[in-house]
Formats: C-alpha cells, structure tokens, sequence
C-alpha cells in the first residue's frame, strides 16, 4: 500500500515536473498517460498484488480491451514469462534493465526455451531484462544451444530500455511490426532472428564470447523469405561492440534486410561485415547495408561486394518510423517521455 501510494506520487511529480498541459503531453507523448493507467503490482518479496509476473498476466481476463500496466518490482525474477494471444494492452513496466529481470535458463529448442514469449498484439515493456542464463554469462562447460531471452511474435509491440540477454539466438524477433529503443540486446551467435518487421534505435548490441579466442560472432539472422514480405531489421544510432571478431549478419532466409544506420562499430566488427551462410549465389536477393557507420570497424575497404549501397529514397523510407508505423499505433500506447 504505502509502496503504490508512493509510487502513484512519484509519477504525478513527474508528470506536472516537466510542466506540461494535458493537451500539450498527448500531442507530444501520445494520448495515454502511463501513470494513470490501472496497476497490477507484482513484488517477490510479497508486498505487491503478485509474486510472478506470470500469475499477474493470469488475472487479466480474456480478450482484454484497455491498457493496463504490470508494475514489476526489482529483483530476479525466475520463471518463463507468457503473455498469450488474447491479452493485448499490456505495459511491462520494471524499475531499471539493470534492476528488474526475469531469468530462465531453458535451451535446445527455439519454440521452448525462450524466458519471455510475446504472443499478444500491443504490448508495451520498459525497463526490464530479459535473460536466458544457459550460457549467459558465458560457461565453457555448457554446449552451446539455442536458448532464446525473448520470442516477440506479436504484432504493434514496443520495447524501452529493456535489456535482452542470452548467447545464441537472444531475440527471437519473430513476426509483427517492432520497436526497440535505447536496448541492450547482448549474444554471440545469431542473436537478434526472425522475420520481424523492427526498428532498433539507440541500442547496444553487445557481443559476447566463451573464451578469448571463441571463434566468430554473428549479430542477425534476419529471415525475410520472399520479396514481398515487408520484414527487416533497421538499426539507428546503434552501437556495436564486445569480446569477439562478428559479422553484422547472415540471412537467415533469401531475402534478408538489414540497415546498418549511423552506427557506431568497434573494431570487432569482422572486415568483410557479413557471411553470406547457406545462400550462396543469392546474394543478389540480399540486402545488407550500412550508411554512415562510425568507430573502428566502419572501415569498409574488405567488405564483401555484394553489401548493398542504397540510394537516398529507399534509406529514407527503410529509416523512417513510418516504415513501421504508418497508421499511428504507436501514438495510442502509454510511451513514457522518459524513454
Ligand atoms: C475472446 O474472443 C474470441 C474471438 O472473438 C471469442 O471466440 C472468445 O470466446 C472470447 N473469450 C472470452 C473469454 O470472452
Ligand atoms: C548520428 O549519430 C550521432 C551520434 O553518434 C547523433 O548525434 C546524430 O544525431 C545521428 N544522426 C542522425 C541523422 O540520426
Ligand atoms: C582500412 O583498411 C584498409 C585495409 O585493411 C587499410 O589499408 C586502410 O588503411 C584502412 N583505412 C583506415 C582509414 O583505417
């Protein structure tokens, strides 16, 4: 009680600390205003309406309409996280990446193993981390095996200062329109796959390895299947690093997108940039580009020839927010002005 009460005056200073009218917020910041929205209170230690984040996402009925928020408390949270198909409107909201997580450490099948699954659209998360701890950090005893953080497989779902954890296959970025902003996706190999539809602005990708000289890094596995499908994955003001040479990607499928925007690289990123995997001789099918890119492994001299150089219209339309908002979803969400 005195820790929603608390809560609920936290965010009201907030609110009017920045001196913003109602109308000036909404045109702003879009038109819900996430502290006002009705709060389930999960806290392990007992103190809040739940104890897991899971029995907290049971209470909310079938077919859910409105928004409504799962306020998580800090501390570790161990168990597998879903929110199923028919619970839309929901807004994940823990204290901090660093101070609100949820860890399991399944592994071996990408459809079971993932600690958190979004399968709902309309989804909304911040400041919390998904991890999946088989392999993260990094054991030299384990084998190393798919064990998916997160699978996002909804569609209109968004992400804030979350953090994605794992080591090969992180973020299964699925299917359905996504944005990520200001993240910490962290792996080794293939980390951020699928067919997601997904921008990722001001994130870190952050490559991680078994030992010093533990091979090649992959970043994405991007798994756009045909050329009419409009999945890919756009990174902006990204930054790249970590303890291993990697590529920025390898398709998945043969019609892979990924955009490297004004990023920054550290000197890990592997010359050539990107391996072409099993789609030898589709590498005209490909797109794989970088414009812009900063830091010690932007120097593009090796880079293999088939890396696309887009022209000025298609980088716009790739890099706009339109390219996954193009109707104004993201506008009706709680968007806290903090992220
Ligand atoms: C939820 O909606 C679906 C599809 O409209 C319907 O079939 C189902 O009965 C609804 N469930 C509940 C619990 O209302
Ligand atoms: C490019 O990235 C820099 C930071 O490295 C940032 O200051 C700048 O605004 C970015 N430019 C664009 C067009 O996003
Ligand atoms: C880029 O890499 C090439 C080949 O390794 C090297 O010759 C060149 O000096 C590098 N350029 C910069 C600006 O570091």
């Amino acid at each position: 009680m005195a820790f929603t009460l608390l809560h609920h005056i936290l965010c009201i200073a907030l609110f009017f600390g920045f001196g913003l009218a109602n109308a000036q917020f909404h045109r702003k910041f879009g038109s819900i205003n996430p502290s006002t929205l009705p709060t389930i209170y999960v806290d392990a230690s007992g103190y809040g309406n739940f104890k897991t984040i899971q029995s907290a996402i049971d209470s909310i009925p079938s077919n859910n309409s409105e928004w409504i928020c799962i306020y998580i408390k800090a501390g570790e949270y161990r168990e597998q996280v879903t929110i199923p198909k028919d619970k839309p409107f929901i807004y994940l909201k823990g204290e901090g990446k660093r101070k609100t997580s949820v860890v399991w450490d399944a592994h071996g099948s990408i459809t079971t193993s993932a600690t958190f699954t979004s399968e709902a659209d309309n989804i909304v998360a911040k400041s919390i981390t998904f991890r999946n701890s088989y392999n993260n950090p990094p054991t030299s005893n384990n084998q190393v095996l798919v064990a998916v953080a997160a699978w996002i497989l909804g569609d209109k779902s968004a992400f804030y200062r979350c953090g994605f954890l794992g080591f090969q296959d992180t973020l299964w970025d699925h299917q359905g329109r996504h944005y990520f902003k200001l993240c910490t996706i962290e792996g080794s190999v293939d980390f951020i796959f699928g067919a997601g539809q997904s921008i990722y602005e001001r994130s870190s990708l952050s490559v991680i390895s078994r030992s010093e000289n533990g091979g090649i890094g992959v970043i994405t596995a991007q798994g756009r299947a045909s050329k009419d499908e409009p999945s890919g994955f756009i990174f902006k003001n990204c930054n790249v690093f970590g303890s291993i040479q990697t590529y920025l990607g390898r398709p998945w499928r043969d019609y892979a997108r990924v955009v490297f925007y004004n990023s920054t690289f550290s000197d890990i990123v592997a010359p050539e940039g990107w391996d072409i995997w099993n789609s030898g001789g589709r590498e005209n099918q490909i797109m794989f580009a970088e414009h812009g890119s900063k830091g010690l492994g932007s120097n593009n001299t090796g880079r293999v020839a088939w890396e696309m150089k887009l022209d000025q219209k298609t980088l716009s339309t790739l890099t706009s927010m339109k390219f996954i908002d193009n109707e104004g979803w993201m506008s009706a969400q709680p968007f806290n002005m903090l992220a």
